[in-house]
Order: structure tokens, then sequence, then C-alpha cells
């Protein structure tokens, strides 16, 4: 007996020199790692278990709320500190400062990404988001110029945007007067967007592919977001079991399969030359290049429409969810914005993009929604491309880098109203618009979102569309609002109801 308990002491005492970590020289402070866990046990694990003891058995568990760090570490060790996540040092960037000195001013050298984590093997180092080096490069440089011609196209960005509005005003009219759940709604109409831009398709709202894709996306965040991912990132051995962690990569998998099918018809479908979509403009430029070297082919051009769907679908419907519960709990808001609009647009029959400049308040409700709805919490993971010196502290390269963007939208020295819903946060003493350097719903620097243009386009218009149709109110039986948001790689608001009336001017026309 007591010999077993030596040798399990002795067991574990060379289990802890063996893994033990060491912070490389001059790196940011942190807390002290464990073994295997490093510090993800000790950063929020009360908080964790009290969401594991109180939550209904079939809401998902949001392991990655270890990050949301109620230890207050950036408190303890200032705004550059590092955790370990398993044997990996990790650095956490927080506040506006260090932000721009990563991220914008040494741009190059901080945007890499982790090429070990179970969301780069499951987008099998190809595409824009998760991968570094010329195939990056040149893949994002492509997407950024396409989606940019998109303006000037034959059907552009607006006119794809304003069809997909019509389906969700027409949704609307048939409830007026009753209270929804907008969440599938705003799923599927940002989906379709997308869908539209990069395969010139929209689906409707019933249809198998649609339903099908979502559910991919859904399932593949949950347990991205949950436990079984962490334990495949701090154990390499497991990976090859069938562990939950397997469906990710069946989804993967399967969407690229469903996306090659899209391929195919347009290689059979298309006019060399005069693009319908943004798979189009691959094809053509594909053939183009010829072999030039480049990294441009068919598969490259599935792990991009993958990438571009998984990253512009939750991130824009989670937005307008934060929006419509901040409007609907703020009418003074809403009815400022709505004044505006009403003035701005007159008798016009739809609202244009460009009408974004004669509307100061409605602009500043929209980035004020961005800020609150704080979406990406810590961005995407990047990582160092050399060694660098990061103020004031030596980082090697191939560090994981976390911007906590979080810390950057509620920074108490940089808005007039950290903590409230307040378009003033983004209006000047005359009621102008202005953005503050600290607005960075989209990260900062070389891996910016790619999609920023759609998404603000996409924002604009609908809740333009929206608010000169409809007057939102929060239901009277729905009790005090909660704005506490699920915690997530991306975070959206807890399930909520929104009351759609149809407003006195809409019905003059
Ligand atoms: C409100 C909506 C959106 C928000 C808040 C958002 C936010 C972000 C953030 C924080 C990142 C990480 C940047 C970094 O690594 O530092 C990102 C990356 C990215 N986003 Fe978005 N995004 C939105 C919509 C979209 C849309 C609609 C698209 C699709 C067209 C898109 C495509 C991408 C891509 C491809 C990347 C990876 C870029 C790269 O690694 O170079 N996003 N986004
Ligand atoms: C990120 O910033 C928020 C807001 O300042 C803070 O509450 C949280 O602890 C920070 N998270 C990390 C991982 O540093």
């Amino acid at each position: 007996m007591l010999s077993s308990l030596i040798l399990l002491w002795i067991g574990f005492g060379l289990l802890f020199f063996l893994f033990r970590t060491r912070r490389p020289k001059n790196f940011p402070p942190g807390p002290r790692p464990i073994p295997i866990f490093g510090n993800l046990l000790q950063l929020n694990l009360a908080d964790l278990l009290n969401d594991l003891r109180k939550a209904p058995h079939n809401m998902p568990i949001h392991f990655i709320s270890i990050f949301r760090d109620k230890c207050k570490l950036s408190e303890r060790y200032g705004k550059v500190y590092s955790i370990y996540i398993g044997r990996k040092p990790a650095v956490v960037l927080n506040g506006v400062q260090a932000m721009k000195e990563a991220l914008a001013t040494q741009s190059l050298v901080f945007a890499g990404r982790p090429q070990d984590l179970m969301i780069n093997h499951a987008g099998e180092f190809k595409g824009v988001a998760l991968t570094t080096g010329p195939i990056w490069k040149e893949h994002r440089r492509f997407a950024l110029i396409t989606l940019r011609n998109f303006g000037l196209g034959k059907q552009s960005m607006e006119e794809r945007i304003l069809g997909e509005i019509s389906y969700i005003t027409s949704h609307l009219e048939k409830n007026a007067g009753k209270a929804i759940d907008p969440q599938i709604l705003f799923h599927k109409a940002a989906f379709n967007i997308i869908c539209s831009v990069l395969i010139g398709i929209r689906f409707k709202h019933e249809d198998e592919f649609l339903k099908l894709n979502i559910h991919y996306i859904t399932e593949s965040t949950t347990i991205l977001n949950g436990p079984w991912a962490m334990i495949y990132d701090m154990l390499p051995l497991l990976r090859h079991l069938p562990l939950p962690f397997q469906k990710v990569f069946q989804n993967s998998a399967n969407m690229r399969k469903s996306l090659g099918e899209q391929v195919s018809q347009h290689k059979k479908t298309r006019v060399p030359g005069e693009p319908r979509d943004l798979t189009d403009c691959y094809l053509d430029e594909m053939e183009k290049r010829g072999d030039d070297g480049s990294s441009f082919s068919e598969k490259q051009l599935i792990a991009c429409l993958l990438d571009l769907l998984f990253a512009g679908t939750d991130t824009t419907s989670n937005t307008l969810l934060f929006a419509f519960l901040h409007l609907m709990t703020h009418p003074d808001v809403q009815e400022r914005c709505q004044k505006e609009i009403d003035e701005v647009l007159g008798e016009k029959e739809q609202a244009s993009f460009e009408d974004r400049h004669m509307m100061p308040y409605t602009q500043a409700m929209i980035h004020e929604a961005q800020r609150v709805a704080d979406t990406v919490p810590l961005s995407a993971f990047h990582a160092t491309t050399k060694d660098t010196r990061l103020m004031g502290y030596d980082i090697p390269k191939g560090t994981l880098i976390i911007p906590n963007l979080s810390s950057v939208l509620n920074e108490e020295s940089q808005w007039k109203f950290p903590h409230d819903f307040n378009p003033s946060n983004f209006l000047n003493d005359k009621g102008e618009f202005v953005k503050p350097e600290a607005f960075m719903p989209f990260s900062a620097g070389a891996r910016v979102c790619l999609g920023e243009g759609l998404a603000r386009m996409e924002l604009f218009l609908i809740l333009v569309t929206l608010l000169r149709r409809f007057k939102f109110v929060w239901p009277e039986d729905a009790g005090v609002p909660d704005y506490t948001p699920i915690f997530g790689i991306t975070q959206g608001p807890k399930p909520y109801r929104l009351g759609v009336r149809l407003r006195d001017r809409a019905s003059l026309h």
C-alpha cells in the first residue's frame, strides 16, 4: 500500500518534471502553469463548474468561456500577459495601445495563424482565414479585390442584399402584431447573402442545402466552443480516436463536397470573362494564371468558399440580433433613427448604402450596436511570424497571440459611455458621426476582417430597411431584458422574441 503510494508520488513528480513549463526569457508575465493543462484550469474553473451545474441538459456548454478570464489577469499582470494552453504559451493583448502596436504597427509580424489547433486541422491548411504565407496572401488579395468589384458588376452587392431583405420584410409583415424568434431568420438571411455573392444562388428558407449547411455550421461551432476542442488542442495523442470532435471534420468534408458540386456546375455553365459570382471570378483567375506557380486551384477555391461561409454567417446574424435587442429596449434611440431615415429617404423606394453619409445618427447607432455586440471577443487567434518585441517584452516566432477585442471595445479611457448602449459614443458635439480608433470589432492590421465592406453594407441596409417599415417592441410578458452574451468564438445574445408592429408611415404606401 505504502509502496504504491510512493510510486504514485514519484510518478506524479516525474510527470511534473517532464511537462514542466518555463516561460521564455523576458516573456510577458502570467500565472504559473500546471502540467498538461497549463493555466486553463486556473482561469475560470469556478465559473465553468457553475455553468455546468446550472445549464439545462440540452444547452451546449461553452468551455471556451474559460477565456473570459474572470480572474482579471490583465489587472494583475498588465495589458500584455501570457497564459499556457496546455504546454503552449499564448500572449493576450488587452487595450487599444497594445493592440495597435502589435496588429497595426507590426502588422505582418503579428499576421500569422497558429497551425496546430483543431480549427486549423479542420481547414486542411487551405483557403484564406487559417492559412499563412503565399497561399494566404494570394487568396486574401483575390477575395478583397473580387468583393470590391461587385460594387460595379452586373448584379451588384447592394442588389443582392436588397433582394434578400425583401424576404425578411415579407416574413415580418406576415407576423406584424406578433413576436417572433429572429435567430433563424437572420441566420438564413446572412447565409443567403454570402451564397449569392459566392455561388450566385439564393436559397428558399425551406431549402435542404441551406438547412443542412446551416446545421453543419452551427454544430461545428458548438463543438469548437466546447470541451472536446480543448481536449483535442491539449492532448495530441487522442486526435485520431473516434471522439466527438471528429464531427467537425465530417461536417467540413460534407460542406466541401456540396460546395464542390456547385463548382462543377459553374464549370459547365460559365461564360469566361463574364463572371456571375465569386466562383466564376476564381475560375477566370485560374485560367488566366495557368501554370504560373501560384496557389490557385479548385481545392483552394472550395476552401475559400467554406471560409467565407463560416466567417460571414454567425458574425453578421449575431450582430443583428444584438442590434435589435438594444433597439427594442431603447425606444428613444429607435425613434430617432426612424425620424432620420424618414427624412433622408422621403419617397425613395429603397435605401442605398450611399445614404449613410446623410444619416449620422443611424450610423452612430449601428456602430454602437457593433461595439456592444462585441461579436468576436477574442478575434481569431494570431501567431507571430518572427521573433519580436512588444511593449518591452520579447516574443519568439510562432507564439500564439490572443487579441482581446472586448478589452478595446469596452476600454474605459476610450469611450464616453463604455458600459451603456449609447450612440453618442460615435457623435461629436455637432452631432456629426465620428469613429474612435478603439472601434475594432473587425480587428485590425493585415488580418482585419476580409468581409468588413460586405458586413457593413448588410448591417446598414437591413437595419435601415426594417426600421423604416416596422416598429420593434419588447414583448410585455418578456420580463427584464438580459444583455449578457453567450460567450463563444463568436458570441450572440440569449434567445429572445422580437415584437413586430407595422409603422404608420409604412401603411401610407
Ligand atoms: C458583423 C460581421 C462581422 C464581424 C464582426 C467580423 C469580424 C471578424 C474578425 C474579428 C476577424 C478576425 C480578424 C483577425 O484575425 O484579427 C474576421 C476575419 C475574417 N472575416 Fe469577418 N466579420 C464579419 C463578417 C464577415 C463576412 C460577412 C465575411 C465574408 C465575406 C467575413 C470574412 C472574414 C474572413 C475571410 C476572415 C479571415 C481573414 C484573414 O484571415 O485574413 N467576415 N472577421
Ligand atoms: C478581455 O477583456 C475583457 C474586457 O476588458 C475582460 O473582462 C476579460 O477578462 C479579458 N479577457 C482576457 C482573456 O484577458
